[in-house]
């Protein structure tokens, strides 16, 4: 055998390992399980990260969400990253996907069937992540998307994440405050974005700082529902925050200081 076939059966061996080892390492529990078999389609398009060196190993879930699942992975340079899969559609998520679609101007012309929408969902996650990024709010920073895979940034360290506002509130309540009505504010000015579904579940305590993550309904400040879903997002911050004494600015005066109107 030459060396370049006998090089491209090592490597095709190591990625079958690789493959294998997504299904079975489970790192909540001692023994090897089989946690989750992806649908065909899912399987491909890990597959082919792993092949083109984006991912070198994917390990065990880190969270089971009703839509998605979130995987600690590393890629070759050993560095953590969280691969987010969206997975199941109910027909009520569906219905609700579409609604938020549907007043994007990003997002004219999407087709309507499950697997397309599961794509322009992590697609629009993916975005939403980049627009962020770009505007200097602190989110995971974009890797790469395909399909109905979405591959960040991980947040925490060796495969835990971080942990949310709602598991560890944060040391300094008034900083924290202060630093999120300035990230909704850049999101909302430069990114032109409103979180959508912001709330302690959805910020993580980072090297000392909030930083927001799980963007994927986030809207355009174009959308219909920009507005409302500002507003909810504004009045979610002033519950938590005001629970722990923090002197929360008024929702009036909040949504004026982010919109400048
Ligand atoms: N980039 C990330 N780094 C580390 N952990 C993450 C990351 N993204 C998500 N997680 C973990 O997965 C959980 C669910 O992620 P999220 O994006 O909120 O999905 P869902 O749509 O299921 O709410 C988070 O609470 C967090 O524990
Ligand atoms: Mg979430």
């Amino acid at each position: 055998m030459s060396y370049k076939a006998r090089k491209r059966l090592d490597h095709r061996e190591r990625v079958v390992e690789r493959r294998d080892k997504m299904l079975i390492r489970d790192r909540t529990s001692e023994r090897a399980t089989v946690e989750e078999v992806f649908d065909q389609t899912t399987r491909m398009v890990v597959f082919d990260m792993l092949n083109r060196g984006i991912l070198y190993e994917v390990n065990g879930a880190i969270s089971s969400g009703k839509e998605a699942k979130v995987y600690w992975a590393i890629n070759k340079e050993g560095i953590d990253l969280a691969v987010k899969i969206y997975l199941t559609s109910s027909a009520e998520f569906k219905k609700g996907m579409v609604k938020y679609i549907e007043g994007d101007p990003r997002f004219k012309g999407v087709k309507r069937d499950t697997r397309s929408l599961m794509a322009v969902w992590a697609q629009k996650e993916f975005r939403n992540l980049r627009e962020a990024t770009d505007a200097r709010v602190p989110v995971p920073k974009p890797v790469a998307v395909k399909s109905n895979v979405v591959v960040m940034e991980f947040i925490g360290r060796k495969g835990i994440a971080a942990p949310s506002l709602k598991d560890i509130p944060p040391e300094d309540p008034e900083q924290a405050y202060k630093l999120l009505v300035m990230y909704v504010k850049r999101l909302y000015r430069k990114a032109k974005l409103v979180h959508g579904d912001l709330s302690e579940y959805n910020i993580m305590m980072w090297k000392g700082k909030p930083l927001i993550f799980d963007l994927s309904q986030s809207v355009s400040i174009e959308h219909p529902m920009a507005r409302f879903m500002l507003t909810r997002d504004l009045a979610n911050l002033n519950r938590f925050f005001s629970r722990l004494n923090v002197n929360v600015i008024p929702i009036e005066k909040l949504e004026k200081l982010v919109v400048g109107k």
